[in-house]
């Protein structure tokens, strides 16, 4: 791989063909589960029409898409362990009314990396850990945060996020996700045990899980990374992700 035919782009200098490639990626992603966010589906459109420099594109010497980072900026200035246990959706929340106030950002904060299918395990989430921590000191942020989704959690959805956290292959940090970070020298700051509240009636849980709910209780969904709790007397179920925030300075 060679880093010189690479290049970085924003949202603005994308090709329509880029953009389209682009959403495709994101639709392959993420699991049903963290598709039906409201949090997404109600403030995506804003970040990318008013923080377009903070989309960040890694794209071939043949013009496609590799991968990407978005990012948004805010105005952080409580130390690192107070980070809020709201994680994900604090962080899009955040940004949005932050701009809103034309509040001066002084910290990055990471949304989502995602790299092609067919472009995976090459070393290019790597790039764009890189790029991003250059553009945080380009920005004269002093800080990137971001509440990361461990890749491979969703296989164990009944252990702890701290046992997972602590889990090891020979002497490596078993998830990859949190081992690339680590290796990029993040620091591991806290569990956001509610980084990202997903709430729908028994339809909605159902057609997520394709079968039927018979009792009320924790239930294993497909790509959750913990269980669900749904109460068949009154028709709703709420998901409550566990991400941990992770931090560089
Ligand atoms: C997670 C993701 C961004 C990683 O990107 P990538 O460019 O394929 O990862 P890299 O090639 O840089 O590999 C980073 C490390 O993860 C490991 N890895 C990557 N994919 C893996 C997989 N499917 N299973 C096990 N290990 C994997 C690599 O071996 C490498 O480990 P090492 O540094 O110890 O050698 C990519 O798989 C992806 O887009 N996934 C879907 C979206 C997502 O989950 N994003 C992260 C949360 S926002």
């Amino acid at each position: 791989m060679s880093s010189q035919r690479l290049k970085y782009l924003n949202l603005t200098e994308l090709s329509d063909v880029q953009v389209q490639q682009y959403r495709d990626a994101v639709s392959v992603a993420f699991p049903k589960i963290i598709q039906s966010s409201k949090v997404i589906k109600n403030n995506w459109g804003y970040i990318e029409d008013h923080f377009p420099k903070h989309q960040l594109y890694l794209i071939g010497a043949d013009d496609n898409l590799i991968g990407f980072m978005n990012t948004v900026p805010i105005h952080y200035d409580q130390s690192l362990d107070q980070l809020p246990n709201e994680g994900w959706d604090w962080l899009v929340h955040k940004s949005i009314s932050d701009h809103k106030l034309n509040k001066a950002p002084n910290t990055l904060g990471g949304l989502q990396v995602i790299i092609t299918k067919k472009n995976q395990r090459k070393g290019y989430s790597k790039f764009l850990i890189a790029e991003a921590k250059n553009m945080m000191q380009k920005n004269g942020y002093e800080k990137f945060v971001i509440p990361i989704r461990p890749t491979l959690k969703q296989n164990y959805p009944d252990m702890s996020m701290v046992d997972y956290l602590h889990l090891k292959n020979e002497n490596k940090i078993y998830d990859p996700w949190i081992r690339t970070h680590v290796d990029s020298n993040a620091k591991v700051i806290s569990i956001c045990h509610k980084s990202m509240n997903i709430k729908g009636d028994i339809k909605f849980w159902e057609n997520l899980m394709n079968q039927k709910i018979k009792h009320s209780g924790y239930h294993q969904v497909s790509g959750a990374l913990n269980p669900v709790y749904i109460h068949l007397d009154s028709n709703k179920g709420e998901y409550y992700e566990e991400n941990i925030w992770i931090a560089y300075e």
